[in-house]
């Protein structure tokens, strides 16, 4: 029997594309999401209405699901979703957890990070047989660093710090591979094919965009700062992703999507 792969956030920029991905690979997908499916949606996969905040809808989502992808996101409270899913998960009888998290959260001291990093324990100790793949900064997430200053007569650019941009096709093309594959804890980190300045990818940015602003750097303070400007968020050794930021721009504009 084809038992479905849950997508928890299947809905969002990563797990759109994993649940395309797998499809693609013909496998049974149920996306879970807090809203209902539109009417449009002609997907061949199950959808499961669930609010991982209060745990509604839960236990139905888990129903027989040999595998979660988790990739449901809300920076307000991404350490109790992730226990109540764990625990759910456990009295569903287990399935495989395989967890999307971030390049650097032990050195960067944000407070997203920061969660993440108890997420991952979360995971690590729940039970489960799990798998955790870190990334760096999707390209979307890099531009929109920028164009969200766009009613700004200038854009702040921290000084000193690079990116390390990778498509998130690419990371759902990885996502998919290990969740049809066996639990395989922390696998290797995947990050973007080029480390660049923050100023450089805020100025393509601009271009694409159709935007001119003039760049003004800012100095990020502390522990922040100066783990940043160490590249804690880079890892040049695992450059495994090939769509740079410039083809990511250009797709956007072959396909009519404003920045
Ligand atoms: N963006 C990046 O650059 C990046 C890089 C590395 C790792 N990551 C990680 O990748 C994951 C996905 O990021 P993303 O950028 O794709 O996120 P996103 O686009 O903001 O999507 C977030 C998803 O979470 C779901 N969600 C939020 N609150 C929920 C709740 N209470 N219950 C159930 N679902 C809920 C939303 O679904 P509905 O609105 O449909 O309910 C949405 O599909 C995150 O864990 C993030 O840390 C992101």
């Amino acid at each position: 029997m084809n038992r479905p792969i849950l997508v928890t956030g299947g809905t969002g920029t990563l797990g759109r594309a994993v649940v395309a991905r797998l499809l693609a690979d013909d496998v049974a997908v149920r996306v879970m999401s807090r809203r209902p499916r539109r009417a449009d949606d002609d997907r061949p996969c199950e959808w499961a209405v669930c609010d991982l905040a209060d745990g509604s809808g839960l236990d139905a989502a888990l129903t027989d699901v040999r595998t979660v992808v988790h990739c449901a996101t809300n920076a307000r409270n991404d350490v109790a979703t992730t226990r109540r899913l764990t625990e759910a998960a456990r009295r569903s009888g287990g399935p495989h957890l395989l967890y999307i998290s971030i390049v650097g959260i032990d050195e960067v001291p944000l407070p997203y990070y920061r969660s993440k990093l108890e997420a991952e324990r979360i995971v690590r100790e729940s039970g489960l047989p799990w798998t955790v793949l870190r990334t760096t900064q999707f390209h979307d997430l890099v531009a929109t660093l920028t164009t969200v200053q766009r009613r700004l007569p200038v854009v702040l650019t921290p000084s000193g710090v690079r990116f390390q941009p990778v498509e998130v096709t690419e990371v759902a093309d990885r996502m998919a591979e290990l969740a049809q594959g066996a639990p395989a804890g922390r696998v290797p980190d995947m990050a973007g094919p080029e480390v660049r300045d923050a100023r450089d990818l805020a100025n393509a940015t601009l271009r694409a965009a159709g935007l001119r602003r003039r760049l003004v750097p800012v100095r990020l303070p502390g522990r922040l700062g100066r783990s940043l400007r160490a590249g804690a968020n880079l890892a040049p050794d695992r450059a495994v992703g090939t769509g740079t930021f410039e083809e990511y721009l250009a797709a956007r504009a072959r396909a009519g999507r404003r920045l």
